[in-house]
Formats: C-alpha cells, sequence, structure tokens
C-alpha cells in the first residue's frame, strides 16, 4: 500500500511532526511554525456550541420501508408505494444534560429522524413520549430554565423543577410518565418514538387528514430503575447501539399512524392540537404503514451526529403543520438555533444535504461549498442568483405544491388555553389507573423524592393536581412524603 505524506490542511507534505523550530536545541520557538501554529488555532476552534436542549445524543443511519401505499391521504412522495424504500437518520438524545452526561437519566429520550425523500427532507423531531410537558411554546425557555441546574450551585434542583410544575398544571401528564417505571429507558433501542404533534397530511385532491406518527418498538421495551441506573456507565446507551448495530443486530420500530379527518378532529372529545393529550386509541386506532430499522453506524460522530440538524420544519409536499402552536413555533426555533450553532450552510453538510436535486436563491455565507460532494450537482456555480429572471432554465415555484389553505376560525386571535378551563388531569389519572399497584407506589415514591426537596406550597399544589387526576395517586404521594420525613 502506498505511504500517505502527512501533509498541512493546505496539502503542502510535512517534514516533522514530532518537533517544534526553535532557535538551538533549548532555545526559544520561531515565527516560522507555522505548522504549530495552524495545529493550535485549529485545535483552539474545534467546539462548536451543542444543543441547547437534547445536547447528549447517539445517531445512526438506517431506512424506512412502507407496507401499504398511503396515496388515499397524502402525496408525500416517500409514502405512495407498498415495499417503498427511504433512508433515514436518527439521532437519540437525552434533554436535560450536557454533551458527556449520562445516558440514563431520569428524563424524556429525542427521537428525531430525517428521511431522505425524493422531494426533500422530511424531519419528524419527536420524543418517547406521546405528549408534552407544555402546549404553548411561550412556555418553553422558562420550563427548560426550571429542568436544567441551579444557576448558582449549578447542581440539579429538585425544589425548581417541582416549582414550574405547580405552577403548570398541564404538565401533569407528562410528569406521569416521567416520574413511572418509563421514565428511564434502558437503551436507545428500547424504547418507542413519537412525533408527539398532531401534523398535516394531504393528498393530491387537495384533502387534509390530521395524523400523530408511533414508532413501535420492536425490541421491546426495557427500562430501568433509579438504582440501576445509577451503576451503569454514562455512555452505556451510546454503547449498546453502536455495538448492536456493528454486530449487525439491527434495531427496528414498526411504525404506525393514527389518522383522523378534518370533520373527525372538530368534534373529537379531546382537543386534537393540545400536546399534551394523546388521542385515545380507542377511537384512533393505530394504523401500521411501515418498518424502520437502523443498520449502519457514523464514521465521524462530530462531522455527522453532531453537525447534523433536525428541523420540524422540513416538511415535503404531502405534509404540513396543523394548529399545534408547540409545533409551530417549533418551525422557527430549529433552523435559527442551527444557524447559531452549525453555520448558515449547515444543510449543504453531507448529513443533512437532502438526496434529491436543491435549486434555490439563497447564496453565499460561511463555508458555501462549490464543490461539496453531497450537493453534486447543487453547485451554485454560475447560475443566476435572483427570481424572476429571464432565464428559462433557472428554478421557479410551482403552485400544484401549495397545502391546503387552512381556515381561520372566528376566534383566531382569543388565546385558546388556560390554566382553569382545561382538563389536564384526566387523561394522567387513566394512566395512573392501568399501571399495577407496585408500579403506582414506586411512582408516587420518585415523585416524593423529588417534591420532598420543594416547599410546602409548592407540594400542596401539586397534591391538589394529583387529587384531581386520581385521589389514590395522591394519597400514596401523601404516604410516600410522610415516609421521608
Ligand atoms: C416550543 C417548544 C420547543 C422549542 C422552542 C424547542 C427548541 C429546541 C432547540 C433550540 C433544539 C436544539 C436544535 C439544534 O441545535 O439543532 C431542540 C432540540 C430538540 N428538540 Fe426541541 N423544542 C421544543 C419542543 C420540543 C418538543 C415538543 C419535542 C418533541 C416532541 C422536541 C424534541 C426535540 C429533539 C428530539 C431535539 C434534538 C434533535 C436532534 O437530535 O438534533 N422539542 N429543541
Amino acid at each position: 500500500m502506498e505511504n500517505k505524506i502527512l501533509t498541512t490542511s493546505a496539502g503542502a507534505p510535512i517534514a516533522d511532526d514530532n518537533s517544534s523550530i526553535s532557535a538551538g536545541p533549548d532555545g526559544p520557538l520561531t515565527f516560522d511554525n507555522f505548522q504549530l501554529f495552524e495545529k493550535l488555532a485549529h485545535f483552539n476552534r474545534e467546539r462548536i456550541p451543542e444543543r441547547v436542549v437534547h445536547a447528549r445524543g447517539t445517531g445512526a443511519y438506517g431506512t424506512f420501508t412502507l407496507s401499504r401505499s398511503l396515496t388515499e391521504y397524502t402525496r408525500a412522495s416517500f409514502l405512495q408505494t407498498e415495499g417503498q424504500q427511504t433512508d433515514v437518520f436518527l439521532r437519540f438524545s437525552t434533554v436535560g444534560g450536557g454533551q458527556d452526561s449520562s445516558d440514563y437519566a431520569r428524563d424524556p429520550r429525542g427521537f428525531a429522524v430525517k428521511f431522505y425523500t425524493r422531494e426533500g427532507n422530511f424531519d419528524l423531531v419527536g420524543n418517547n413520549t406521546p405528549v408534552f410537558f407544555l402546549n404553548d411554546p411561550l412556555k418553553f425557555p422558562d420550563f427548560v430554565h426550571s429542568q436544567k441546574k441551579n444557576p448558582k450551585t449549578n447542581l440539579p434542583d429538585a425544589a425548581r423543577m417541582y416549582e414550574f410544575w405547580a405552577n403548570h398544571p398541564q404538565s401533569l401528564h407528562q410528569i406521569t410518565i416521567l416520574m413511572s417505571d418509563r421514565g428511564i429507558p434502558a437503551s436507545w433501542r428500547h424504547m418507542n418514538g413519537y412525533g408527539s404533534h398532531t401534523y398535516g397530511i394531504w393528498n393530491s385532491s387537495g384533502e387534509r387528514f390530521w395524523v400523530k406518527w408511533h414508532f413501535k418498538c420492536d425490541q421491546g421495551i426495557r427500562c430501568l430503575s433509579d438504582e440501576e441506573a445509577a451503576t451503569l456507565p454514562p455512555f452505556g446507551a451510546q454503547q449498546d447501539l453502536v455495538e448492536a448495530i456493528e454486530r449487525k443486530e439491527f434495531p427496528g420500530w414498526s411504525v404506525k399512524l393514527q389518522i383522523l379527518s378534518e370533520d373527525e378532529a372538530k368534534v373529537f372529545p379531546v382537543n386534537p392540537f393540545d400536546l399534551t393529550k394523546v388521542w385515545p386509541h380507542e377511537l384512533a386506532p393505530l394504523q401500521d404503514i411501515g418498518r424502520l430499522t437502523l443498520n449502519r453506524n457514523v464514521d465521524n460522530y462530530f462531522e455527522e451526529t453532531e453537525q447534523a440538524t433536525f428541523a420540524p420544519s422540513n416538511f415535503v409536499p404531502g405534509i404540513c403543520a396543523s394548529p399545534d402552536k408547540m409545533l409551530q413555533a417549533r418551525l422557527l426555533a430549529y433552523q435559527d438555533a442551527q444557524r447559531y450553532r452549525v453555520g448558515v450552510n449547515h444543510n449543504r453538510l453531507p448529513v443533512n444535504a437532502p438526496r434529491c436535486p436543491m435549486h434555490h436563491y439563497q447564496r453565499d455565507g460561511a463555508m458555501a461549498a462549490m464543490n461539496d460532494p453531497a450537493a453534486a450537482g447543487n453547485s451554485q456555480g454560475s447560475n443566476v442568483n435572483f427570481f424572476p429572471n429571464d432565464h428559462s432554465d433557472s428554478p421557479r415555484p410551482d403552485t400544484s405544491y401549495a397545502p391546503p389553505p387552512l381556515p381561520l376560525l372566528e376566534n383566531a386571535w382569543v388565546k385558546p388555553y388556560h390554566q382553569d378551563d382545561e382538563d389536564y388531569y384526566h387523561q394522567a389519572g387513566d394512566l395512573y389507573r392501568i399501571m399495577s399497584d407496585a408500579g403506582k407506589t414506586r411512582l408516587a415514591q420518585t415523585i416524593a423524592a423529588g417534591l420532598s426537596q420543594a416547599t410546602l406550597s409548592v407540594q400542596e399544589r401539586m397534591l391538589g393536581y394529583f387529587d384531581k387526576a386520581d385521589s389514590d395517586y395522591a394519597d400514596r404521594i401523601r404516604m410516600a412524603l410522610i415516609a421521608l420525613k
């Protein structure tokens, strides 16, 4: 095999990479140490900001195989023909911790899937839970501040978490999932994924439907107790996934949709666009649509997983947003975060670049690559850079891709959610009631362990919410709090 010669980043061969140039063996370094300066200067710039949430994660490539044509519901190119395959990249994550925090936190897990379709990338940036703590995006930064570390001690602080929750009863359903036996997944391979939000899909006749995405784990759900989680190495879930894929034990998820017509949604007994609520399966049954498998690890964690940018605004023709206010805010937040975190041309990086032609009039910016191999054929070259123009071969919009318009309701300007008039308790109670007796007790003990650190006022308000979900739920927490005294 031909010996590779070490070079500078500009390609010039290097004679010695062990010694800096000095004025004599013990003298000071000289100014012609450009190789040393290049090495140190690049090293100083190796880090980019970590994600403000979901900083700790693991990514892998795979395939989505459609088992049933969805032409009657959507024109999305990857949902048309039974057996059709689409490449995907999936990143799992915890939410609150930093880049090197434990994989085994009691925390929701991110489940972000990028489908590389023929008509652009569709990103489903979901979690391992079907609901979320909030239904209004205005609360998101406050929520995240309260759940991350205490600003003074830089330590986790359960009192602050519960103080936020005591002021937000809409979190009760998600708290019940998080503090339950399902709160610490044993690995990335043993948990479900959910799109969580309600999304729109629309067919070639312009008919729209509302859907929720579910990814049911084929490996079976496995979770850990706090005690088990504490004994495991922090990066165990990453190791588990990487090693399973290397062994060719490819993890899979059965992909299902709940589908409602617009008319069904109008009379649905729960607000179908409230992210704190699930759609009862008996009213909107899960429909099998395919299977997702992961079959290839990344070659370079930083280039692929760290620089991956998932954006809920990455829709494709046939898929659109819904009136879910959380989703709507997310349509702006992610691309904004990514311009800061990765750079304005992040969509040109191989992991993010579409696997289909892209033609637009955005130009320049840091790292605008002419010969980017991932965007082969997509170099902006000398193409016209303004629109409209008189060049017959230049890219132009096509009205046939317009999603059906969303009618505004008469009370469009009224804030739809009020803490006092929404039922945030019923579904949390339903979930509590299907748990085993031992599971209920463990749930109460886990909640009491954190709640006991909060003020009495916070404890009382929280007990009031648990009581509204199920009086037994509140009683068990009361008992667990007493036992801790
Ligand atoms: C208004 C509400 C929300 C806001 C403003 C928000 C904001 C963000 C931001 C800024 C990031 C970092 C993006 C990056 O740097 O690449 C992020 C990551 C993420 N968010 Fe959210 N988020 C919200 C709600 C949600 C919800 C409801 C879910 C799940 C249902 C979710 C799932 C995720 C996931 C999975 C990631 C990590 C994506 C990856 O692996 O790169 N977020 N979020």
